[in-house]
């Protein structure tokens, strides 16, 4: 764009101007995970009077997600591709709709069955050469600016600016709200003797110049620690946190032996804190890209050597893993689990690892005979390849029912393992 900085200045306005151009009946994508523009959201709710039937589309909501509120039923109706803690129970008790999708599959719904009438998003502000970074958030969000009709940025000094596909030209954006404000972060994970276990376990599959997916979730971001001895690891992931900071500082990040992408660490969103933003403002070491590029499972597959690392909610004795729900209730969704799972068995080399503490809080197993009636099964038993608890590893994939069942009541909590043995038994013991 020849002038940007004046279209730049003729597109500078207020939040309460900006939402006042959203209509009744409009769709409106909300910028991602710590990405939300919360300062254009509250001043959505705020305005929540003008409106009927607003339908939010959103993925993992860190905000408040007020518009979920049951006083603005009949105002907004939001629709969410993944549960988070804040929308679990609007989803769960119907106020909300939940649409299952790959996350990788996310950005071509807007231009499909989920057409966008509005987004709202955050970036840094424009470099000189009037491109914004859509910094800790380009997922989905790159495609809500090129498909929506009007685009509203919150402008934040807070974000940072990150490289790689993550830049849009200002003359995306229709309304410029300046708005300096904390970009919403997430705690490292609390780290006790159980998750230390299966960090140890997980070490054990990881080799020196594998490529790691790190999932969502405490599992995941724990098991980095456990591999501060481990040399020349490469980052292609979804998301990652704090803990790819201190494993590049530690020099066991290199990135080197990356086969697509070298000497760059690969996500398309980030969740941390403050020390995690400022390791990846303006740093050429790190490619943010859109998800349908990222999270593609023919994308993943050209690194050798991929890894991916997730967690779940069960696991049943074929191998069937849910990711996502508490029997019917939503507490989740699948986002990039089988994107992933999918593209490490197609990597050379690859192996795609779910781990899990064995229990919840120590009262119930995670491996059960049967998922709980209502589940969804997010990786499919012909897809899971390793599963890991604090008690080891099964490897599940190529083995038959009967091993299946062996190998994961072998890393179920002992307490357990009498009654998924007597299951086992009844199901595949002839003599029974
Ligand atoms: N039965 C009953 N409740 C269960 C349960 C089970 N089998 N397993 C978990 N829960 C409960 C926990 O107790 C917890 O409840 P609380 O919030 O009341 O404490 C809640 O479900 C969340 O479980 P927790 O283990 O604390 O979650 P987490 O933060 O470690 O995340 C997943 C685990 C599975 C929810 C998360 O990894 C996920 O969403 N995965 C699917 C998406 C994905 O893998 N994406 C990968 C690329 S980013």
């Amino acid at each position: 764009m020849g002038d940007w900085k004046r279209y730049y200045t003729e597109h500078l306005t207020t939040a309460a101007e900006a939402v006042a151009r959203i209509q009744s009946g409009d769709r409106v994508a909300v910028g991602h995970a710590c990405g939300e523009p919360s300062f254009l959201v509250d001043a959505l709710v705020a305005n929540a009077a003008a409106y009927e039937n607003v339908e939010i589309v959103h993925m993992v909501a860190m905000g408040k997600a007020d518009y979920c509120r049951p006083e603005y039923a009949r105002h907004f109706r939001h629709n969410a591709l993944f549960a988070g803690g804040s929308t679990r129970e609007a989803i769960n008790s119907g106020r909300a709709d939940f649409t299952p999708c790959f996350f990788s599959e996310a950005p071509a719904l807007f231009s499909s069955t989920l057409p966008l009438d509005v987004a709202l998003v955050m970036v840094a502000p424009p470099n000189e050469h009037g491109m914004c970074s859509l910094g800790v958030s380009v997922d989905y969000t790159y495609e809500a600016v090129k498909q929506a009709k009007l685009v509203i940025a919150q402008v934040n000094r807070e974000m940072p600016f990150t490289l790689g596909g993550s830049l849009i030209p200002v003359g995306d954006v229709d309304c410029f709200v300046p708005y300096d404000a904390p970009v919403i972060q997430l705690p490292p994970p609390q780290i006790g003797p159980v998750e230390r276990a299966i960090g140890e376990n997980i070490a054990s599959l990881v080799r020196d110049g594998d490529t790691l997916q790190l999932g969502i979730g405490a599992i995941p971001d724990a098991v980095l620690s456990f591999l501060k001895g481990k040399h020349d690891l490469g980052i292609h992931s979804e998301m990652f946190s704090d803990g790819v900071v201190e494993l590049v500082e530690a020099g066991v990040i290199t990135n080197a032996r990356k086969t697509l992408h070298p000497g760059k660490s690969v996500a398309t969103f980030l969740m941390g804190t403050r020390r995690l933003y400022n390791y990846v403002d303006h740093n050429p070491d790190v490619f943010m890209a859109p998800v349908d590029y990222v999270n593609d499972p023919r994308i993943i597959a050209q690194n050798d050597n991929l890894v991916s690392i997730n967690s779940c909610v069960q696991v049943d004795l074929m191998g069937q893993v849910n990711s996502e729900s508490i029997g019917p209730r939503q507490i989740s969704g699948v986002g990039g689990q089988v994107d992933f799972v999918r593209g490490a068995a197609m990597s050379r080399g690859g192996r795609s690892i779910i781990a899990m503490p064995s229990t919840v809080k120590g009262k119930t197993s995670k491996i059960v005979p049967l998922l709980d009636s209502g589940s969804a099964v997010t990786t499919s038993r012909c897809d899971v390849d390793y599963v890991v608890t604090e008690y080891g590893v099964a490897h599940l994939k190529g083995a038959s029912l009967r091993h299946r069942a062996a190998a994961l009541i072998s890393i179920a909590h002992p307490d357990f393992r009498a009654e998924l043995q007597e299951y086992a038994r009844s199901r595949f013991d002839c003599n029974n």
